[in-house]
């Protein structure tokens, strides 16, 4: 067998060294992604949830309409990204999806599997990397998302109606994609 000559073990460890080092350093714009729409889910539903139980549905959803986009925009600005959450049937229309996004949104909703997981979907041009995180609808969504007299009360129809007159986020039923978060990363 031929012997390793010292000037060639070297180079291969630098190689291996330097291999290893690019491994590391390459950003998984996935992970951080998730772990910033963790802490927005969180928050959302915590205080979703104790706005519900401090004066019911009727008084969460102005509580909403006035918190919800600047929180996001907030959280996406203290991580150094772009927040938000879109949707193709938005309540709010300045969540409404681009054409592109709509296409992201129905790949996505299109691919759930068995267990009725979404898969989430990063997209990268020249500038941005942009993940794409599901929204999926739970049973305590639907007292605002979910068919109106069935599941959403007459009180809260009311409400909805008069806060968001062109509101297309009714109907939904549980395990359905209610939205995505939208996480740009600037390259
Ligand atoms: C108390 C009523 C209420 C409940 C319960 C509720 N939402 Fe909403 N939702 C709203 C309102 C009001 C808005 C619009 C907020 C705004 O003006 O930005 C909204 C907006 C959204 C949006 C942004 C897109 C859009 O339609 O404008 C998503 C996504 C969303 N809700 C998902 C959910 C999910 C998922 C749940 C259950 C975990 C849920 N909501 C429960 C009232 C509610």
């Amino acid at each position: 067998m031929k012997k390793i000559s010292l000037r060639e073990l070297g180079i291969t460890v630098c190689i291996s060294i330097l291999l290893a080092c690019f491994g590391c350093q390459k950003v998984d714009y996935e992970v951080i992604a998730k772990g910033i729409t963790k802490e927005a889910k969180t928050n959302l539903t915590e205080k979703l949830t104790t706005s519900i139980a401090a004066g019911g549905t009727v008084q969460a959803i102005p509580f909403c309409k006035q918190n919800a986009v600047a929180f996001t925009n907030t959280l996406g600005t203290k991580n150094g990204v772009l927040l938000r959450r879109i949707s193709d049937k938005p309540r709010n229309p300045l969540n409404v999806v681009s054409d592109e996004e709509r296409r992201i949104f129905l790949e996505i909703s299109a691919n759930q599997s068995k267990e009725g997981e979404y898969p989430t979907k990063t997209v990268t041009t020249e500038d941005f990397v942009t993940v794409y995180i599901p929204i999926p609808t739970a049973g305590l969504c639907l007292q605002c998302h979910g068919e109106p007299n069935l599941d959403i009360k007459k009180d809260t129809l009311k409400i909805l109606q008069k806060e968001y007159p062109g509101d297309l986020a009714l109907g939904y039923r549980v395990g359905d994609l209610r939205g995505l978060f939208s996480v740009r990363f600037p390259k």
